[in-house]
């Protein structure tokens, strides 16, 4: 202590000489430099204890946070394994405010400094179980590096999934979710977000419990990445159930000009999930304007998307469903209905355009199908899935 103290008294000389008063050291008491020179040791001292004391906790708080959404695989906190490794644990505590601000999160750089291959993101929105999981373990075993899967769903099922399957522990914290209502659209955002957390997912698919694939996976795989297009039904309906649900309070962020409908089920890429989940000017209109019978579901992303990227939409939805029985709700197929005229209709009857050509191959999804339909997809699949 004695040491340091006239080690410190020399330093404080040093500094007082320095400072162009050579003159001043002669002139002062040494008394009053021996209590100046006391303090000035006590100053440092304390500064030592307070910048080592932020270190520690800020060290300690950084890893604290980071843990809640990732699982590290070593103490080492600032690898770039943090960013780019998948979180191991699907589950957190994040609200919905705290998830989205997280998933807004993107790279400024163009370039990844690692390879990346991009994903598909599958993303169940259920009601309940997935009776045509079957289906699904069937077309994505085996391509474990081009995708990975998410479960929206109130009923905690994850259990039910043995270790091998595609949609083990692939549940995402949910809540419940309305037809038509904007708790339907948050739990699209909240799945988006939830995926968006892998920097590899790239592609971005929302299926519900009774969608069908009609491709194989290389074919679905391929026709997503290579177009130019995101899938997101949106056109203009000057009907009733169209421009007529448009509510004039919704100006001016949304004219009735701008007013868009589309079917729910999409395919976007990155870039659009990340306009999504971090929109929050249109998001208030929706909310208070857009109630039944204005159904949210069917206005809010094709609306709000045709608005910030038009250019970037094929505004046409990749999956197929029927509505030519009338009513509220699409056809439900079962059993009966499974046949490989069927799928011979659904797969080539139909004309749209794919990267500026018209093609006959418009759908890659379809629903909706009853549980009681998995046995006879099962015995088609070979001949669906493989061609
Ligand atoms: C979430 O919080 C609960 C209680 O606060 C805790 O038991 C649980 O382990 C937490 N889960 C995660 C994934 O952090
Ligand atoms: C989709 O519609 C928007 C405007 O509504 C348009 O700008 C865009 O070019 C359309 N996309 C295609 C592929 O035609
Ligand atoms: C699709 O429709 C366009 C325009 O309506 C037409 O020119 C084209 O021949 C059609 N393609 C097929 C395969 O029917
Ligand atoms: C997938 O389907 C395509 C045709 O759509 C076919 O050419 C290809 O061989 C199939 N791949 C596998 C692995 O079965």
């Amino acid at each position: 202590m004695l040491m340091s103290r006239v080690v410190q008294l020399e330093e404080g000389k040093e500094i007082v000489v320095t400072s162009g008063r050579p003159g001043l050291s002669k002139v002062l008491p040494s008394k009053l430099l021996l209590v100046l020179g006391f303090f000035l040791a006590l100053t440092i001292f304390f500064f030592f204890i307070s910048v080592s004391t932020i270190k520690y906790y800020g060290i300690t708080s950084v890893v604290t946070s980071v843990t809640s959404s990732f699982v590290p695989c070593n103490d080492r906190g600032n690898d770039l394994d943090k960013w780019i490794k998948p979180p191991a644990v699907l589950m957190h505590n994040m609200s919905d405010e705290e998830l989205l601000w997280r998933a807004s999160f993107t790279p400024q750089r163009k370039e990844y400094p690692f390879n990346r291959v991009p994903k598909i993101a599958f993303m169940f929105l259920t009601m309940g179980p997935l009776p045509l999981a079957p289906l699904w373990e069937r077309l994505l075993k085996g391509h474990e590096k081009y995708y990975s899967v998410y479960i929206h769903s109130p009923v905690s099922s994850s259990a039910k999934f043995p270790a091998s399957s595609v949609f083990y522990r692939r549940h995402i914290p949910s809540q419940v979710a309305e037809w038509g209502r904007m708790t339907m659209c948050d739990a699209e955002r909240r799945l988006l977000a939830n995926a968006l957390l892998d920097i590899s997912n790239e592609f971005f698919i929302l299926l519900s419990e009774s969608c069908i694939p009609l491709f194989n996976f290389t074919t679905i795989y391929n026709y997503i990445a290579k177009s130019k297009h995101s899938f997101m039904g949106s056109f203009d309906d000057p009907s009733p159930y169209g421009r007529g649900r448009y509510h004039g309070k919704m100006a001016p962020e949304v004219s009735i000009e701008q007013w868009r409908k589309g079917s729910q089920w999409f395919e976007i890429n990155r870039e659009l999930a990340v306009s999504v989940v971090k929109d929050t000017l249109y998001y208030p209109k929706f909310k208070e304007f857009c109630t039944p019978a204005c159904y949210v579901d069917e206005h809010y992303f094709p609306t709000m998307l045709t608005i910030e990227k038009p250019a970037a939409l094929a505004n046409r939805t990749l999956t197929w469903v029927d509505w030519s029985r009338g009513g509220a709700h699409p056809a439900t197929y079962g059993a009966q209905d499974i046949n490989e005229e069927f799928f011979a209709r659904i797969i080539k009857g139909d004309n749209c355009t794919y990267n500026g050509r018209y093609t006959s191959m418009c759908s890659l999804f379809a629903r909706k199908f009853s549980p009681s339909a998995l046995e006879a997809l099962i015995q088609i699949a070979p001949k669906i899935l493989s061609t």
